[in-house]
């Protein structure tokens, strides 16, 4: 079987737990395990309203940036890293089936994936979706694979040098010509009311974010993003960031 076909087999295990050479890493299980990793953190957060109210009333509006920027009817392949609460990743099956494309979305969460089943039960039945578990710092996916990525507020919640290799994993599968999209925060302006409760709240519970404040997304590109072509929208006082990256042409 080759590599691609074996992690497809992946979506119809029952557990996601049968590759003994993954594990929750510890970063994930000592800061996010409330919000991720437990049976009954899905149970909590899977709500839109919950996650729509964390980011301050921005989960939709983000959402719908990210679906439009990626198009309406999506052909190809697309490549999620890592799962999300909410309905982006429904909205985003039904653009890719329109488009007569193929979503992969990897996460290293069993409880993850098994609630994006969940949620993706008809488009995974149709064969447009395709989970697998996977960590971002090693896709064990082919170079060169997918027409795009989507990284939807991941790079936040990892360690610096997890980050990169996230980045660089990122990179190196989708083909030259392809598109990276991200979705985080960004450093707010100077006037931003959230910039002084909200900082000291992300410095408790999210430990590796604050430097997503204090510097441009292509820090963490490989090369800096060297010979990329990098587009920035930021939203509410630039709190947020939509980045698209176009990799160079071969
Ligand atoms: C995308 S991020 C944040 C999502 C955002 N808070 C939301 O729900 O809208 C959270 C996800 O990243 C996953 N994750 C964290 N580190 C990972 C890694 N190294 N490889 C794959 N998935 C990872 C977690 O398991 C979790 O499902």
């Amino acid at each position: 079987m080759s590599q691609y076909s074996a992690a497809k087999a992946a979506v119809e295990a029952e557990t996601f737990e049968e590759d003994a050479s993954l594990s929750i890493p510890d970063y994930l299980e000592k800061t996010y395990w409330w919000a991720y990793v437990r049976p009954w953190a899905v149970r909590i957060f899977e709500r839109e309203w919950l996650v729509n109210l964390i980011l301050w009333g921005f989960y939709k509006p983000l959402r719908d940036l990210t679906l439009q920027a990626m198009g309406s009817a999506i052909a190809g392949r697309t490549l999620k890293i890592s799962c999300c609460y909410g309905q982006l990743e429904p909205m985003l099956a039904a653009q890719v089936k329109a488009g007569g494309g193929s979503l992969d979305i990897i996460d290293i969460a069993p409880e993850q994936l098994k609630n994006a089943r969940r949620k993706l039960t008809r488009f995974i039945e149709d064969g447009v979706v395709t989970l697998m578990r996977r960590d971002s710092t090693d896709l064990d996916l082919p170079d060169d694979f997918y027409d795009r990525a989507l990284i939807f507020f991941l790079p936040h919640e990892q360690p610096e040098d997890i980050r990169r290799q996230t980045f660089y994993e990122a990179f190196r599968v989708v083909k030259p010509g392809g598109q990276v999209y991200v979705v985080e925060f960004a450093k707010p302006k100077a006037w931003h009311p959230l910039k002084y409760i909200w900082h000291p709240v992300l410095c408790v519970l999210e430990p590796f974010a604050s430097p997503l404040w204090t510097h441009e997304m292509a820090t963490w590109l490989p090369r800096g993003g060297a010979g990329c072509q990098i587009k920035t929208k930021k939203i509410f006082g630039n709190f947020y960031q939509l980045v698209t990256v176009t990799t160079p042409k071969g």
